[in-house]
């Protein structure tokens, strides 16, 4: 079964508890939430205090994708929030050292930790820590802004966390994460992706956000 995360960057913030409400009853699994310093990356989004409220009114898992400099004390600032994964990136720390005191410290909190690298980032890179972390999100646009582009080229990464966690007999979840909507979500499926984030191809879908978390649900099935 494909788990889909719409991405709550794209929602309406005017009618933030309305998109919420309609998440909720839709079939997607996860609420993907993207926070951004500014810094990382172009971008200043959301931090703990929207997601604390944002948590009291869903029940679903919620999935924080943090697009910081200091990940390390980011999680601090997240104490008072039910997040189930939390994600942070590779480039933000540049050192595998660094990596697991980032990864021990989000597990020591209860929470699964997830990696991510950016386009320009290989994934082989990220060898030694496989073992230990929860998830890996393949960047498939620049981290920034919702509504870009899906960049094809970077499926090769998710074969090759999916050949890695066969012959090592790992159980990460491979997580793609941006640009997604029917067709490159199929793709992705196709190269073995477990989780497809999706912002505007869910928040913005000209029919509607159900149709969005559906077409990227049945996926799977048309693929067995
Ligand atoms: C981009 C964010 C994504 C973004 C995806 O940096 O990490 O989660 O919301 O938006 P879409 O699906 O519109 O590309
Ligand atoms: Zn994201």
């Amino acid at each position: 079964m494909i788990i889909v995360s719409p991405s709550l960057l794209s929602a309406n913030f005017l009618n933030l508890e309305k998109d919420i409400e309609m998440f909720n009853k839709s079939n997607a699994q996860w609420l993907h939430y993207d926070v951004m310093d500014g810094n990382f990356v172009p971008n200043i989004t959301f931090g703990p205090q929207i997601l604390k409220q944002v948590c009291t009114i869903t029940d679903k898992f919620i999935d924080v994708h943090i697009m910081v400099v200091n990940p390390l004390e980011t999680i601090d600032y997240f104490e008072n929030c039910r997040i189930d994964m939390l994600t942070f990136h590779y480039e933000a720390v540049n050192d595998l050292q660094q990596c697991n005191a980032v990864i021990d410290k989000i597990h020591e909190k209860g929470i699964q930790a997830g990696i991510s690298i950016k386009p320009n980032t290989p994934v082989e890179i990220l060898e030694p820590i496989l073992h230990k972390i929860d998830m890996v999100l393949i960047m498939s646009v620049e981290p920034g802004f919702g509504g870009q582009k899906f960049m094809p080229n970077m499926l090769g990464k998710c074969d090759w966390l999916h050949d890695y966690r066969r012959k090592n007999n790992l159980n990460y979840l491979i997580q793609i994460d941006g640009g997604i909507n029917y067709e490159t979500g199929k793709m992705a499926v196709e190269h073995h992706c477990d989780c497809l984030v999706a912002g505007s191809y869910c928040f913005n879908n000209p029919i509607s956000f159900d149709h969005g978390v559906n077409s990227l649900l049945s996926l799977k099935k048309e693929n067995q």
